[in-house]
């Protein structure tokens, strides 16, 4: 049943997005910060990194202990890596892959995101 849940979020690249859905202005989203979108059942969590001007999207579920946190995670850089931390129990993961940096939990499933015209769109491939 849990393992349902976390195989639900499989990352996807740019080159497999076969739709781009439209999550919001830009003006929707606070700056170096997360919020929380929907799409078909998933949780996703998008992050405005306005500190080094890009955008991040990935699960909402923290595979630790299966919660649905990552959104009110503190982002910030590690190595030069951008990474979330989760709000629960601090385990950092990057943001440009998912992969955790700090223990050897599964990666999150991250999605490509796009700003055009101020307009936020989350690639998927389902
Ligand atoms: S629930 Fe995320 S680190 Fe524990």
């Amino acid at each position: 049943m849990i393992n349902d849940i976390l195989n639900q979020y499989k990352p996807v690249a740019s080159e497999e997005v076969i739709h781009w859905e439209w999550v919001g202005g830009a003006e929707d989203f606070p700056g170096d910060a997360g919020a929380c979108v929907k799409y078909k059942g998933l949780q996703v969590a998008v992050f405005n990194f306005t500190r080094i001007g890009k955008w991040y999207a990935c699960q909402n579920l923290c595979p630790h202990k299966m919660e649905m946190v990552i959104a009110r995670g503190m982002i910030g850089e590690a190595g030069g890596i951008p990474k979330v931390a989760c709000p629960m129990h601090k385990q950092n993961f990057s943001l440009e892959d998912g992969s955790c940096m700090t223990t050897d939990l599964p990666a999150l499933a991250t999605f490509p995101v796009k700003v055009v015209d101020g307009q936020v769109f989350v690639g998927f491939n389902i």
